[in-house]
């Protein structure tokens, strides 16, 4: 076994005299090549997440976070350019910037921030890690500017390092609840690849499989994007855990013929009531589910749970465009004239989740409120 959630990172600060920059695998390439691409600009980072270049909910927070301090070092080079950002750190003998000077930086810096924020709706996570930023820029105001970039930096990194210890967490609790020799029915990328590493549902089936290499994965392909068909296979198969890739259609054949023992997907945002947005096609996926009396589970980090949101209504659903719907490989597979509506996630109902895998533990959609409060 390659074990290739421990030889990648998805996406990586590089830390250079200047402040450094943002590494990432380009997810649009994968299967066919494993390349990395240097983010530098918000700019590049806002289209990097709008293309999905890095895609996940995990991921793109991490991405947000990158991009708060790029943004940051952007403006440092307009404001007060510098050699090298790790020196005299802690004096502002080298920025003679007066007060007006100061409240544009952090107001450009602001609306850079707004701006990186509208990239992707649903995936909450990137609002939390730039919020996660907007904080450590609140408390960095009396600071040089300087010290500020380098606060967003180590910041970033911080959240880069957490997210793999908690996708570990996330793997062993959720680990718990898979039967011996169970066939666990994953949908979209939920894994390495959408996070920092380990995954958070290909987590769970990680920590499952150490334990019991009789487990399986049945990978929905996903359409439109594949995710399902080009990443979690690509990622299962490197680790030599047994996959069969099925069709959207497929789930109920699959789940009637008992092949299926549990489902455990990711989150992109989850309400306060528990019910999830996740990829288009999971909903079905849970009602399908519920008919075969087959748990359900959503595996997910907190920082996917938005208690400021009371139910699944409130989720802002992304549309995407047309062309992911009509276009196969650069080739047209439907009439033209059709009419498309490509709905990138759909929300699945509280009362289809047996319970919610995170970090502290597994929940019932309903005790979320209870058990778990964020700062
Ligand atoms: O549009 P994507 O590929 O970013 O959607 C990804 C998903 O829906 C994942 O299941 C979700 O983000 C969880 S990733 C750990």
């Amino acid at each position: 076994m390659s074990e290739f959630h421990s030889k990648i990172k998805t996406i990586e600060w590089h830390k250079t005299n200047q402040g450094g920059y943002s590494v990432m695998v380009d997810q649009t390439k994968i299967p066919y090549a494993y390349e990395k691409v240097e983010i530098k600009t918000l700019n590049s980072m806002y289209d990097a997440i709008k293309t999905m270049i890095v895609r996940g909910a995990p991921a793109i927070g991490i991405a947000g976070a990158h991009g708060c301090a790029l943004f940051a070092l952007e403006l440092l080079s307009k404001y007060a350019p510098t050699e090298d950002l790790w020196q005299n750190n802690k004096t502002s003998a080298n920025e003679n910037l007066d007060e007006n000077q100061k409240k544009s930086f952090f107001e450009e810096l602001e609306e850079g921030l707004n701006y990186l924020n509208s990239s992707r709706p649903t995936a909450v996570n990137l609002s939390w890690a730039i919020g996660e930023q907007k904080k450590v820029i609140e408390n960095s105001k009396t600071l040089t500017l300087k010290e500020v970039c380098a606060n967003l930096i180590n910041n970033a990194i911080r959240l880069e390092n957490e997210d793999i210890e908690i996708n570990k967490k996330i793997g062993d609790h959720g680990a718990t609840i898979i039967p011996k020799g169970a066939g666990i029915l994953t949908h979209c990328n939920a894994g390495a690849l959408a996070t920092v590493a380990y995954g958070t549902a290909l987590g769970v089936v990680r920590s499952a499989f150490a334990k019991d290499n009789t487990i399986q994965v049945y990978a929905d392909e996903t359409r439109p994007r594949g995710q399902g068909a080009k990443i979690t296979t690509f990622e299962l198969v490197q680790d030599g855990i047994p996959t069969t890739l099925i069709t959207d259609g497929m789930c109920s054949y699959f789940m009637r013929n008992k092949m299926i023992d549990v489902v455990v997907v990711g989150a992109d945002r989850i309400a306060a009531n528990g019910d999830t947005a996740n990829k288009i096609g999971t909903s079905t996926v849970a009602i399908a589910a519920k008919y075969y009396n087959i748990p359900f589970y959503v595996a997910a980090p907190k920082s996917t749970i938005d208690l400021t949101i009371e139910s699944g209504n409130d989720i802002i659903i992304e549309l995407r465009d047309e062309e992911e719907v009509t276009m196969v490989n650069g080739k047209r597979i439907c009439a033209e004239g059709v009419k498309i509506i490509n709905p990138s996630f759909d929300v699945t109902d509280n009362a289809l989740i047996a319970g919610i895998i995170t970090e502290d533990g597994i929940f019932k959609p309903q005790e979320l409120k209870s058990k778990l409060h964020k700062d």
